[in-house]
């Protein structure tokens, strides 16, 4: 068989296969599928075989151009998914850093018209050309520690033509660097100050509007909404996720993240891909998304950026069945974090998931997350040839050493774009 690429002597090669139709729960979370001295063969940039090294090689006929990468006994990882970003915006809030460190609320500065809607002011202010060039700089970063594939919603124009522009933004982004996108339209994502005294006025404008505009210009492939008290009320999110549904989005729903309103809830019901946040779910929330196949993306980033007491109840969760994936959140107020090693890490301390648990909710379970299952997130022949190998020998080091950047190479596609 022939292979254009080859990655051999993986000291532990973590495939975390065997997933690709249904997210990993229960005591499968952190079963990982792992080859010692494993290879990945790989043409056309997708995966040919996997295996232990000599078998692989034994295989394979390597093309012309060919080229094999001897992983030297180090980890390599499927390419790491992050399933929740606000990576597309303009300005940044050093100032509420400050403001939070010395005890206001989040939800404090956004109703006084700061958070959320500082960024909204500085995104409307700035190009789309701008928005491009802001985004790919924090993707090369999200890139060179690992992400090969992210999700990145709007949110930050709240205007019909604001939200185009920042959909614009991002389906630029995806020329001339390698990170695969998908792009969420979050116009619900908080009332902007022009509509602050008929809230019902703007959930009108995004279902009428906003929606039917953002799907004619194809620029999203998902629908979400900030489900919130203040915000969006349970009952304005199921309309706009339910318009959104009819116009074929899929659903994502920032839920229960503040207040129990029960956003998980409606998740579930009305079968959304995933359901993001959740610190304050419910004993009945997590009961619904468990009988669900609704992913619980969980931000502990966030939790520790916004400097909160509680963490999401990730082992409650887990045991009740429920799938959870986790991702950054990354955006310039309540998680600036756009490394998902150090997002490993915290979870495993603060959300207590093993790092084999951890490892599964940045690959496969992401990937569901996001609907690309059948395409990344494990290394499986037929798929992407994505693949990181980290300067370490044991994978639980990229979750332990909190900080440190252990990425060595990034394969997208079977393309090395970090660390020729
Ligand atoms: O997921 N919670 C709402 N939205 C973002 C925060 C965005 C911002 O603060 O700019 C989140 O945390
Ligand atoms: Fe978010």
């Amino acid at each position: 068989m022939k292979a254009d690429l080859v990655v051999k002597n993986a000291g532990q090669l973590v495939t975390v296969a065997g997933h690709s139709k249904k997210a990993k729960r229960g005591r499968d979370l952190g079963e990982l599928a792992i080859i010692s001295g494993g290879a990945v063969a790989v043409r056309d940039g997708l995966i040919t075989a996997v295996g232990k090294t000599g078998a692989v090689m034994e295989q394979i006929e390597l093309t012309g151009d060919g080229r094999i990468i001897d992983a030297g006994g180090k980890v390599v990882l499927p390419g790491l998914v992050d399933p929740h970003t606000h990576l597309v915006f303009a300005g940044s809030r050093e100032d509420e850093f400050e403001m939070k460190i010395k005890g206001s609320a989040y939800l404090d500065i956004l109703a006084q018209g700061g958070g959320i809607l500082s960024t909204v002011r500085s995104t409307r202010a700035a190009g789309e050309s701008e928005l491009a060039g802001i985004g790919k700089k924090y993707l090369a970063e999200m890139l060179s520690q690992g992400t090969t594939t992210a999700e990145v919603k709007s949110g930050y124009g709240l205007t019909t033509d604001d939200e185009l522009k920042q959909l614009r933004a991002i389906q630029a982004l995806r020329d001339g660097q390698p990170v695969e996108l998908v792009a969420t339209f979050l116009g619900a994502h908080a009332i902007p100050e022009e509509y602050k005294e008929n809230p019902e006025a703007f959930v009108g404008l995004i279902i009428d509007e906003m929606l039917p505009a953002v799907s004619r210009a194809g620029l999203a492939e998902c629908c979400d909404v900030f489900c919130e008290e203040g915000v969006f009320s349970v009952e304005q999110s199921r309309r706009i996720l339910q318009a959104a549904q009819r116009r074929g989005f899929k659903l994502k729903l920032h839920a229960d993240e503040i207040t129990p309103l029960g956003g998980a809830e409606l998740a579930a019901e009305l079968g959304a891909l995933s359901a993001d946040h959740l610190v304050a779910i419910t004993r009945q929330g997590i009961e619904k998304l468990a009988a669900s196949q609704t992913v619980a993306v969980l931000l502990p980033a966030t939790t520790f950026c916004l400097m909160g007491e509680k963490y999401a109840p990730a082992r409650e969760m887990i045991d009740a069945g429920v799938a959870i994936a986790l991702a950054g959140d990354f955006n310039p107020g309540s998680s600036p974090v756009n490394s998902l090693p150090v997002v490993m890490g915290i979870a495993c301390r603060q959300l207590k998931l093993t790092p084999a648990e951890a490892l599964a909710a940045v690959t496969i379970n992401a990937a569901h997350a996001i609907g690309r299952a059948i395409s990344v997130g494990s290394i499986e022949v037929g798929k992407k040839a994505d693949l990181v190998i980290f300067d370490a020998h044991d994978y639980r080091s990229i979750a332990y050493r909190l900080g440190t950047n252990l990425v060595e190479k990034v394969i997208k596609s079977g393309c090395l774009v970090v660390g020729g």
